[in-house]
């Protein structure tokens, strides 16, 4: 009867040393489905101070759906990942629109809305509905490894089905929501990557690496690709106390945000290029003296690293930039940029040259 042993003594140090998490005091499935997709590859810490505005501000998933797109990113802006913040708007719009407002409560339905993965799925399920589900994320994976003794790397599907098979012989059926997050109150507290607090766990008895001591060597992992290197370069235009910035509507890599103009140095990104080596482009016409300043920076975001070569041009008068397929150009007073879902990457270019 390993089920009970494990379970148990788990919940037991759930309900003394779990974290008390804002999500976690009245949780409705709609509250699930946000505090599930803002805590997607994002620490509790960073998402604690953003959760409790964002439902303020969107207290039903209807105040979801009618918002626009652009105040749900304002209210992202701090989380990064903003495609996630699209995907959940676009998801509480279906939701409302096919599903009179609630969220649904079975597998099939959940995993054809935007955003909603195996991880996120079986968290709303098992945290919402109470339905016996795993949510297994890479802090869940890291535990795994341990207390099954799993040495396949765990970035490769094979550990992972292997961890996920021995999770679900544990789950207990009542309270399968506190199960998965007891097991992610643990990875945080206990079962950290390095220095883990094995003499405090619950779970010690149990930790077949532990009984074979071999805690430190796991969980492996096949080392990741480093991030593209790309040049680009950045314009900062500045007119009359106003900022030039534009917005693409598609073209994928921080489409819907608001950014300074750049492009990059690789072609075939040709969606979100400025083609500065045309004539008749805005800033041929428009900024054809030499900048004010020059400065280098560099940003590595999770797939692309850029390497940044920001140019800062002052202009007397503002001048039009004709939209240019879906991207629309508009100068934006500079003390007006806080209330602007402006990324993280183009606000640091702004502090290092104003
Ligand atoms: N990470 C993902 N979901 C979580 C939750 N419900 N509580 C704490 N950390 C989490």
């Amino acid at each position: 009867m390993q089920k009970v042993t494990l379970a148990q003594p788990l919940l037991e140090w759930y309900d003394l040393h779990g974290r008390d998490l804002p999500w976690r005091r009245k949780p409705t499935p709609y509250t699930t489905l946000v505090s599930e997709i803002m805590l997607q590859q994002t620490r509790v810490e960073a998402v604690l101070p953003l959760y409790e505005r964002f439902i303020e501000r969107f207290p039903t998933i209807q105040d979801l759906a009618a918002a626009s797109q652009d105040e749900v990113l304002t209210y992202w802006q701090g989380l990064g990942y903003y495609s996630r913040a699209r995907r959940l708007h676009e998801t509480a719009q279906i939701i409302v629109n096919d599903h009179n407002g609630l969220v649904p409560d079975d597998k099939t339905t959940l995993r054809t809305l935007p955003g909603i993965g195996e991880y996120t799925c079986g968290a709303i399920l098992s945290m919402a509905f109470d339905q016996t589900e795993l949510a297994i994320d890479g802090n869940l994976l890291r535990i795994g490894a341990r207390l099954f003794l799993v040495s396949d790397p765990i970035n490769r599907m094979q550990a992972k089905r292997k961890i996920q098979a021995n999770f679900e012989g544990l789950l207990p059926q009542k309270r399968p929501g506190d199960f998965n997050q007891a097991l992610m109150d643990l990875a945080s507290r206990i079962c950290l990557p390095r220095n883990p607090r094995c003499t405090e766990c619950p779970l010690a008895q149990h930790c077949q690496a532990l009984l074979g001591g071999e805690v430190a060597g796991l969980p492996k992992r096949e080392a990741a690709k480093p991030p593209v290197k790309v040049q680009v370069e950045l314009f900062l235009v500045e007119s009359q106390g106003a900022l030039l910035l534009r917005k693409r509507e598609s073209g994928g890599f921080l489409q819907g945000m608001w950014e300074l103009p750049w492009y990059d140095s690789e072609s075939h990104v040709a969606s979100t290029k400025l083609k500065v080596s045309d004539k008749h482009d805005w800033l041929s016409t428009h900024l054809a003296q030499d900048p004010l300043k020059v400065a280098k920076m560099d940003y590595v975001f999770s797939h692309r690293h850029w390497l940044m070569t920001i140019f800062h041009y002052h202009t007397d008068e503002p001048f039009q930039v004709p939209m240019e397929k879906d991207i629309l150009y508009q100068w934006q007073p500079l003390n007006s940029l806080a209330q602007l879902a402006l990324p993280t990457v183009f606000k640091k270019a702004l502090r290092i040259l104003l």
